[in-house]
C-alpha cells in the first residue's frame, strides 16, 4: 500500500473536480497525501536539500554524538540489556520561525537566504491548501484560515519549520526516529528525504511506508482540522523508525492556530439528529490544548480534548 499522490496542477483544468474529490478522499480516508507539481520550483527544493545536509554536517552532527539518545542507546548496549530505549527520539532537531530568526544556524553559507524563500513559498501552498480544505468541507473560502487567525486583534496564526534529522543508528530496533503521535496543529508540509524512508502511518490497524518521492510535498492534518470539521478530516498517528544505514532529512513546516485562538466544530459540519446537534468535539483555547499536549504528545489525543472541555 502507498500513500495517494495528488497532482496539484490539475486543479487548474478541466480536472479541477475530480482532483477537489480526490484530495477531500485523502483527507477523509488517509490524512496523509503527497503533492507533486505543487509549484515549488526544482531549483529552491535542490538549494534545500544542499543547505540543509551542510549544515547537519557542520553545525550539528558533532553535538548528535554527545546527545542523550546516543548516550542513553551507548548505556544499554552496555549493560546487555534487552529493552529499548524509551521517552527519547532518535532524531536531531531544530525550530526556524520569524521570530527566532537571530537564532538560526548561521555559519552554513546560503542557509538563512534559502530557508528563508523556502519558508515564504510553503507558507503560501500551506493557504492555498487550507483554502481547498475550505472548500472540500463546503466551508466559505477563507474560514479555516480565519478561525486559525481568531482570538482578539493580535492574534496571528504561526508557521513555524522545523528541520529534523535522523542519523543512522547501529541498532534500530532499540530506539525510535519520532515516537508514533498525532499533529497538534493545522496543517503540516513535509519536505522529506528522497533515499532514505522512516516515516510510517498508522492505516487501518498497519504501519504503511510514506514512500519517499523524489521533490513531492506531503501533506497531513492535524488535531485542529479534526476539530473544525468535526472528525470528518481525522489526525492520523504517525512515526519515523530510525534506520542503519543513512541520514535522513526531514523539513516539517506546520500553519498552527494562534495560542489564542478558539476552536471548536465548524457550525456548517454539525449534523443534527432530529433535535439535537451532534457535535463531537469541545469549544477551547488553542494555547489550554497546547499545554496538555506538551505533556501527552506521544499519548492518544481524545483525552486532549477531554482535559480541554473540562477547562
Ligand atoms: C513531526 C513529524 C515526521 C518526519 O515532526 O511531527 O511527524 O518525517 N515528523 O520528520
Ligand atoms: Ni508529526
Amino acid at each position: 500500500m502507498a500513500i495517494p499522490v495528488i497532482d496539484f496542477s490539475k486543479l487548474e483544468g478541466e480536472e479541477r473536480a475530480k482532483t477537489l474529490a480526490e484530495i477531500a478522499r485523502c483527507c477523509e480516508e488517509w490524512g496523509f497525501f503527497q503533492l507533486i507539481n505543487h509549484g515549488i520550483s526544482e531549483e529552491l527544493l535542490e538549494r534545500v536539500k544542499k543547505v540543509a545536509s551542510e549544515c547537519y554536517k557542520m553545525e550539528r552532527e558533532e553535538n548528535f554524538k554527545k546527545s542523550k539518545p546516543v548516550q542513553l542507546l551507548n548505556e544499554l548496549i552496555e549493560k546487555k540489556s534487552d529493552e529499548k530505549v524509551e521517552n527519547v527520539d532518535w532524531e536531531d532537531v531544530f525550530l526556524l520561525s520569524d521570530e527566532n530568526d537571530d537564532q538560526w544556524p548561521s555559519k552554513t553559507p546560503g542557509f538563512k537566504e534559502t530557508m528563508k524563500e523556502y519558508r515564504s513559498e510553503l507558507k503560501k501552498l500551506a493557504l492555498e491548501v487550507l483554502e481547498i480544505m475550505d472548500e472540500t468541507l463546503g466551508l466559505p473560502k477563507g474560514y479555516i484560515n480565519k478561525v486559525l487567525n481568531s482570538g482578539d486583534d493580535t492574534s496571528a496564526a504561526f508557521f513555524g519549520t522545523k528541520m529534523s534529522h535522523y542519523p543512522p543508528c547501529p541498532y534500530p530496533e532499540k530506539v525510535t526516529g519520532l515516537r508514533a503521535h498525532t499533529d497538534a496543529g493545522g496543517v503540516i508540509l513535509l519536505f522529506q528525504d528522497d533515499q532514505v524512508k522512516g516515516l510510517q502511518i498508522l492505516k487501518d490497524g498497519e504501519w504503511i511506508d510514506v514512500q519517499p518521492m523524489r521533490n513531492a510535498i506531503v501533506v497531513n492534518t492535524g488535531d485542529q482540522i479534526e476539530v473544525l470539521s468535526n472528525g470528518r478530516y481525522r489526525s492520523v498517528w504517525h512515526r519515523v523508525l530510525a534506520q542503519p544505514d543513512g541520514t535522513r532529512r526531514s523539513i516539517a513546516s506546520f500553519y498552527n492556530p494562534s495560542y489564542k485562538a478558539i476552536i471548536e466544530p465548524a457550525k456548517e459540519l454539525v449534523e443534527k439528529d432530529e433535535v439535537v446537534d451532534l457535535v463531537k468535539y469541545p469549544k477551547f483555547v488553542f494555547g489550554d490544548y497546547m499545554n496538555v499536549y506538551v505533556q501527552q504528545k506521544f499519548l492518544p489525543k481524545e483525552p486532549r480534548f477531554q482535559a480541554v472541555k473540562a477547562m
